[in-house]
């Protein structure tokens, strides 16, 4: 199952980025709350193909996960 190896890789590999609970830093949002917010299919989708938000204010990277999900 995808979502059990994504859980149990977090503290590896998203708490430096989103901080060692989910609450976000002040690079990335926070996680800890997002599912009320976004659908599990479209968590999985940035995990597993990342996003980038990146412009002239911005240089935000959310790098893909694909490898590590599947
Ligand atoms: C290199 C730093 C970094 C790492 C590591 C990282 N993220 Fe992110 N993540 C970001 C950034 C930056 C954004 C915001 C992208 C944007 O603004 O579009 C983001 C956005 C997200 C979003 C979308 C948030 C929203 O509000 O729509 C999710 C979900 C997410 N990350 C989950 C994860 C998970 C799960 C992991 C671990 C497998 C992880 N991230 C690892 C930097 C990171």
């Amino acid at each position: 199952m995808t979502g059990t190896r994504t859980r149990a890789s977090y503290h590896s590999d998203c708490h430096i980025c989103h901080g060692p609970n989910g609450e976000g830093s002040s690079y990335a949002p926070a996680l800890a709350n997002l599912l009320k917010t976004l659908s599990y299919s479209d968590f999985v989708n940035v995990v597993t193909n990342g996003r980038k938000n990146v412009d002239a204010a911005n240089g935000k990277v959310m790098p893909s996960f694909a490898a590590n999900v599947t």
